[in-house]
């Protein structure tokens, strides 16, 4: 099961990396825009950080399928390493999707809200899809049972798409979208952070150092 930060900030990239098992980096316009710099020198140097058995996972931003499928072979020469292009799941999207998987660049649909854009996206060779959460949720619906209803499709239909869940606010809608089947999540650095947090993990942890202390003092295992 992949797990993916949802963030361009270097250095918060560079600590989950150093401490986590990171399959990779997804962006957006709205999370690359935070960064305020430059969009091609931040993406290489991410590219750089993340070196190539990671996927980086980059937007594209224009509307026209022929506009798009332009941006994606640029976005593809220009960074370096192991780049999955991100393509919102409307008509001229999934037109995109569908020339792009013809010429070897892998994608994923973005933006997904129902089952049924997943399936259309993953039937045109979307290599990934990335069913909403929490924006599911804000809606009224039930993100966690998208994703579920969205992974049964495509296991039940044999589709090569993985279910990248996105869009969290908490650690609940993780946990529930990881027990129901998603093949990865992609998170917010604080929000990954908070899946080790646990008060009861912090007091054992104090309670054995006091222990081996109060009969060892300072001595280590280690000579
Ligand atoms: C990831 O691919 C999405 O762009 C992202 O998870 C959206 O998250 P948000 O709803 O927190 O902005």
């Amino acid at each position: 099961m992949l797990l993916v930060i949802d963030s361009a900030n270097v250095e918060e990239i560079k600590e989950l990396i150093d401490y986590y098992p990171i399959d990779g980096v997804t962006t957006n316009p709205s999370i690359i825009v935070k960064e305020k710099l430059d969009f091609f020198p931040l993406l290489k140097e991410i590219s750089e950080i993340i070196g190539n058995e990671r996927e980086l996972f980059v937007q594209t931003l224009t509307f026209k399928a022929e506009d798009i499928i332009k941006e994606a072979k640029y976005i593809r020469e220009t960074v370096p390493g192991n780049v999955v292009v991100k393509i919102p799941v409307t008509n001229e999207g999934i037109k995109a999707i569908k020339t792009l998987k013809e010429i070897g660049i892998r994608t994923l649909g973005t933006t997904v809200y129902t089952p049924l854009q997943a399936y259309v996206a993953a039937k045109a060779g979307a290599s990934y899809v990335a069913p909403y959460v929490n924006r599911i949720d804000n809606l009224t619906g039930n993100g966690v049972n998208v994703v579920k209803e969205i992974t049964q499709l495509l296991e039940k239909h044999h589709y090569n798409c993985q279910v990248l869940a996105a869009s969290f606010k908490n650690i609940q809608q993780v946990h529930n979208v990881c027990l129901d089947g998603a093949h990865g999540v992609t998170a917010a650095p604080d929000i990954i952070k908070g899946f080790l947090t646990h008060p009861a993990t912090e007091a054992n942890v104090q309670s054995f150092s006091d222990d081996w202390q109060k009969a060892y003092g300072e001595k280590s295992v280690v000579n």
